[in-house]
């Protein structure tokens, strides 16, 4: 359990929270969202006591011990694998090494016996027998095989090393875990593993993550940071957004009675707690249904972008023909012999265990790589828009946002201009800003903002959820479910890929598979799974 009473956090002059009260109980798992730069990180970091606040107390349970997932992929270099998931319980590492160094000492005195048989009874207190084995069994479950365990630390890779920092955090079962972005580095399967674990998880865990998915299979509480308000809701980020939308909409309704807005509300978390009884469910969701009730439904204050993409014609039947395409790069095979013929309406999600497969597609597709095999041929009515996976080259200029946008308009009139970027939330002093200095999130909205004005009937989106934040990521994931075009994209986020795409094309070095399947489905079918395996392995 975690108890904040009146904490402030202050950075100069800026504040970044203020008297935020608030109690984080075992049992539940807390899922911080909130824009870049909002305090997410430095939320945890006050709770693990890496920084102290400017006014106000944390404190945990008594005799409660917090672990904090890493992120410093060197700090443990010189250590063992075993030994730096055992480090992560500091209590028990510290008993060990004391003991330790006791039995090796020569003069081993009446005062060593003593300190030692105290140690003894704390070690066993806290299981320290099975600590090797516990340790070594949460790295299997993670994939790391046995053989690694008494590997160094720096002889791994970085995928490695994410998953054992994974292990070190879970190690002996903290009372409190804090997660920030946990699935930035990982693989999907690792993922999935850590949704598992969490969701059954008994202690307090809070996570910062951007990843909706993850959120909602492991929330059953909401910490919304915004506007330096830290405020807490009962369920996971899907009914937080679904609910708070009604919210809104209901405030704009001045002439409808309380009385049915209140039934509103109820119909909702009714038809919402169906779903999740019906889904594949884990125990968080279902802790979290019991907790949810009306009064604490409120309006969000969040503001979202306007993607709205408007295909200027109509795709006819003849969108995009690939014949015998392959590709490889330095000597490895990207995709081999990859033929396609892209249907009217499909949205298709591109995958691969190598993702330059799906940028190096992409790329050929938009002609701007020629060193290929294949042939591939766009219908007469298609227009596309691509959003690159590297967009870098497009912000080395002088421009500020509005004449960086001009270059790609027919119709350069500042207020049109301005209304595109407006939607994606730019306004005021922000769009004499110089291009060259936009963080990651915000030259993303800008390439956005330029496949908007394209008015495609075919977006082509090499990872768009890249470096956006919530708002923009649902934003983005709504207008897609609803575009009248084609959509082919690759993607990291759960969520996006799920509820976009409506076949599924993986590209291994061995040939293709291509399914008009649900993504859900398709990571579970063991058929899919076979024909995985054989293709990547031959
Ligand atoms: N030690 C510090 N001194 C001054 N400003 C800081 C410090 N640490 C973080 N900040 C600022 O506080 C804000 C919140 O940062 P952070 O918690 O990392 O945001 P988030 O994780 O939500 O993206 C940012 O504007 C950041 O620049
Ligand atoms: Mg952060």
């Amino acid at each position: 359990m975690i108890t904040v009473s009146n904490l402030d956090v202050q950075f100069g002059k800026r504040a970044l929270f203020q008297d935020v009260n608030l109690k984080f109980t075992p049992g539940n798992c807390y899922g911080i969202i909130g824009a870049n730069g909002a305090g997410k990180s430095t939320f945890l970091r006050v709770l693990s006591k890496q920084l102290d606040p400017t006014r106000g107390q944390v404190t945990l349970g008594p005799g409660e011990r917090l672990s904090v997932l890493s992120q410093d992929h060197f700090a443990f270099d010189e250590y063992t694998v075993l030994d730096t998931v055992l480090m992560g319980h500091t209590t028990l590492w510290d008993i060990m090494t004391e003991k330790n160094a006791l039995y090796e000492k020569a003069d081993f005195t009446d005062a060593d016996g003593i300190r030692a048989s105290e140690l003894e009874e704390k070690f066993a207190e806290l299981e320290g027998w099975n600590a090797e084995s516990d340790a070594a069994s949460l790295l299997s479950g993670l994939g790391i095989s046995e053989e690694l365990h008494y590997s160094v630390m720096k002889d791994l890779s970085g995928k490695q090393k994410v998953r054992i920092l994974l292990a070190r955090a879970l190690f002996g079962k903290p009372d409190n875990l804090l997660l920030d972005e946990p699935t930035n580095d990982l693989d999907l399967e690792t993922v999935s593993w850590l949704e598992h674990y969490l969701s059954n998880f008994e202690h307090t865990v809070l996570v910062v993550s951007h990843d909706r998915h993850f959120l909602d299979s492991v929330c059953t509480h909401t910490v919304d940071i915004d506007f330096g308000k830290l405020q807490l809701f009962a369920g996971n980020y899907g009914f937080w957004y679904e609910s708070s939308q009604l919210a809104l909409r209901q405030q704009q309704q001045q002439n409808k009675k309380a009385e049915e807005k209140k039934k509103e509300l109820e119909e909702f978390i009714r038809r919402f707690s169906a779903n999740v009884a019906k889904s594949k469910q884990t125990t968080s969701r279902k802790k979290m249904i019991e907790k949810l009730n009306i009064e604490e439904i409120k309006p969000s204050s969040r503001r979202y972008p306007g993607i709205i993409f408007t295909p200027s014609r109509e795709p006819g039947n003849q969108i995009l023909e690939v014949k015998g395409l392959s590709k490889s790069f330095e000597g490895k095979v990207l995709f081999k012999d990859l033929n396609l013929n892209v249907e009217k309406d499909d949205k298709i999600v591109f995958i691969s265990r190598d993702p330059r497969a799906m940028t190096a597609f992409f790329q050929i597709i938009n002609g701007e790589d020629e060193d290929f095999e294949g042939t591939f041929k766009w219908g007469q009515t298609i227009t596309t828009a691509y959003l690159p996976l590297d967009n870098a080259t497009f912000f080395n200029s002088d421009y500020n946002l509005i004449e960086w946008l001009s270059q790609f308009a027919k119709d350069t009139n500042e207020v049109f201009l301005k209304g595109f970027l407006g939607r994606m939330l730019f306004a005021g002093e922000e769009l004499l800003k110089k291009v060259s200095v936009l963080s990651g999130g915000e030259k993303m909205r800008c390439m956005i903002s330029r496949m908007m004005l394209k008015d495609a009937n075919t977006l082509i989106l090499d990872t768009p959820t890249n470096h956006l934040d919530l708002e923009s990521i649902q934003a983005f994931n709504n207008t897609l479910k609803t575009f009248k075009g084609n959509v082919l994209f690759s993607s990291h986020d759960h969520e996006f890929i799920q509820t976009v795409s409506n076949r599924i094309i993986e590209l291994t070095p061995n040939g293709i598979i291509d399914k008009m399947m649900d993504y859900d489905d398709y990571i579970t079918d063991p058929v899919v799974a076979e024909m995985k395996e054989k293709l990547y392995t031959k």
